[in-house]
């Protein structure tokens, strides 16, 4: 893999960094010189584990947490008001897939509050923190494993909840996000990618029942890829396996894209 080594240091965030993909990715990031890497994780002593041992097995000094449900708006905020100096990479990947469906405190869907209403706040929140202009970006780590999106039942209120529909409509949604936000966010100067990372091993894998059978650094490689080579700079919008971009259909529908863009502004 080309890792592109900037001159200045670089702050990465990555959600959901206590999982087998997104331990990965912040190792992988604190691996290259002059990354610092930020752990956006919810359980405390969990967070404290990874960052320590990404530090000790990296030898790099500069990786840390913060804690943030991302299911609640309300503490997504807080991380973002609490924010301190800028970031240059976003790397959304904290997702779940309970096999009941189940609420936030604020009575929303978790796996719909997680998998797409945390992406679109933490990108809601922090894009103004991120380096305008200077090649910030901004990863989704979606699926290739996605569809069945219905706009007007984004909560399974009106159908069944199945775990893997919901999944799927979520990695749907993260896709259409990604480009939403790629439109918004053009003029600033950052980019915004989703990506389907590999199938790996995991609580969420196990949830959905397909276990996985590529190693977590595998799953890794194209959310890195995406956060420090020339092509994540270079391209926004767009969708990316294996490295390779993907041509997707769910973000051609522009229509359902606003909508499901202004849904989500609407929570
Ligand atoms: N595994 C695969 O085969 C596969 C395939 C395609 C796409 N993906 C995508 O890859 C990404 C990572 O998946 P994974 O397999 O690595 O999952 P995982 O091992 O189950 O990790 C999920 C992570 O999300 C965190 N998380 C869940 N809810 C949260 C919340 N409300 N607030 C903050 N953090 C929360 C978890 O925190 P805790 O540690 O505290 O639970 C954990 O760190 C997901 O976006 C998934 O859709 C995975």
């Amino acid at each position: 893999m080309v890792k592109e080594e900037h001159s200045r240091r670089r702050i990465v965030a990555v959600t959901g960094a206590s999982g087998a993909i997104g331990t990965a990715i912040a190792r992988q990031l604190a691996e290259i010189p002059g990354q610092e890497v930020v752990l956006i994780c919810r359980d405390e002593d969990k967070a404290a584990r990874c960052a320590d041992g990404i530090s000790r097995a990296t030898g790099n000094p500069n990786v840390r947490y913060e804690l943030t449900d991302l299911s609640l708006r309300a503490s997504v905020q807080a991380l973002a008001n609490r924010w301190e100096g800028p970031l240059d990479v976003l790397i959304n990947n904290a997702a779940i897939a309970p096999r009941r469906r189940m609420q936030t405190a604020e009575g929303i869907e978790m796996q719909f509050a997680t998998n797409v209403l945390g992406y679109f706040w933490m990108i809601d929140a922090l894009s103004e923190h991120l380096r305008h202009g200077s090649d910030a970006r901004i990863i989704n780590v979606a699926s290739y494993w996605a569809g069945g999106l219905v706009l007007g039942d984004l909560e399974f209120r009106k159908r069944p909840y199945n775990n893997d529909a919901a999944y799927r409509q979520s990695k749907q949604a993260d896709r259409m996000l990604s480009v939403a936000f790629a439109r918004r966010l053009q003029p600033l100067g950052i980019t915004v990618n989703a990506c389907h990372p590999g199938d790996v091993n995991s609580t969420l894998s196990n949830s959905l029942g397909f276990g996985g059978h590529q190693s977590p650094d595998s799953g890794a490689e194209t959310p890195v890829w995406l956060a420090v080579g020339e092509t994540g700079g270079q391209h926004t919008g767009k969708y990316f396996e294996h490295q390779h971009e993907v041509s997707c259909t769910f973000g051609r529908d522009h229509e359902a894209v606003e909508i499901l863009y202004e849904t989500c502004q609407s929570y």
